[in-house]
């Protein structure tokens, strides 16, 4: 009888604010049947909770958000308000919030075989033994002009020199803080943005991602790429 391994390929993607990763991990999760997690929803998600009481925000209360918490109920436009996003970013410095969303996302990793994580700490703390590890950056003037453009999709009005502003501040806190703190994995792949189009960033990652899958596993058809 023919065993066919289940195949497992875990992809870990991070990098500052505003950097192509969230939009790299969905074009890998999509052209890969991959599943998707954006870590930095869930930082989101508990700053959201926190501005609904009353900004209360000890470790009971986190606990008890992060167990609420639904794929379904991450669908929602609130979790990028500026405050929100401001308040995340302080709230990702507390090692009691980064515990309970660290149980979160390793038991989301735990279950799927195939899973492209993004955030800042993937690589180095949640998914320290993932299969292929991505560190993407980008000029502050260009993610500026990316930010600046989804504001504008979802109504918000914010000039370019705010949003600059706000990346900047976000991206110290992210890789001054003393906890899991913003840094590239030693062995992760740098992806700098900068100057790709989409078209040229999907060429570059479809070849990363299948020079590694056949590093891992040698020459496999795509139908075996579809486990999860
Ligand atoms: O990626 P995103 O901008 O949605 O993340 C919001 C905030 O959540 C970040 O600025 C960061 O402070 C925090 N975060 C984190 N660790 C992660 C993902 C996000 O500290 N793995």
């Amino acid at each position: 009888m023919k065993i066919i391994k289940k195949i497992k390929f875990k992809i870990s993607a991070d990098g500052s604010s505003a950097s192509g990763k969230t939009t790299a991990s969905k074009l890998i999760a999509k052209k890969f049947k991959m599943r998707f997690l954006s870590s930095g929803i869930l930082y989101r998600f508990c700053a959201l909770k926190t501005i609904e009481n009353n900004n209360k925000c000890n470790e009971k209360l986190v606990k008890k958000i992060v167990k609420s918490i639904t794929l379904k109920k991450l669908d929602n436009k609130k979790l990028y308000n500026p405050e929100v996003t401001r308040l995340s970013s302080i709230i990702a410095k507390k090692p009691f919030v980064r515990n309970a969303l660290k149980s979160f996302q390793k038991n989301f990793i735990k279950k799927s075989s195939l899973v492209v994580v993004e955030g800042r700490d993937i690589g180095t703390k949640i998914m320290p033994n993932a299969d292929l590890k991505l560190f993407f950056t980008c000029s502050t003037k260009e993610k500026a002009k990316r930010r600046l453009k989804e504001f504008k999709s979802l109504d918000q009005k914010i000039s370019l020199n705010q949003v600059e502003k706000a990346l900047i501040l976000r991206d110290k806190e992210d890789t001054g803080r003393k906890i899991s703190p913003l840094i590239k994995a030693k062995n992760a792949v740098l992806v700098d943005t900068t100057k790709l189009s989409l078209k040229q960033m999907e060429a570059k990652l479809i070849n990363l991602v299948k020079n590694s899958i056949k590093k891992k596993y040698g020459n496999l058809q795509r139908s075996k790429l579809t486990s999860h």
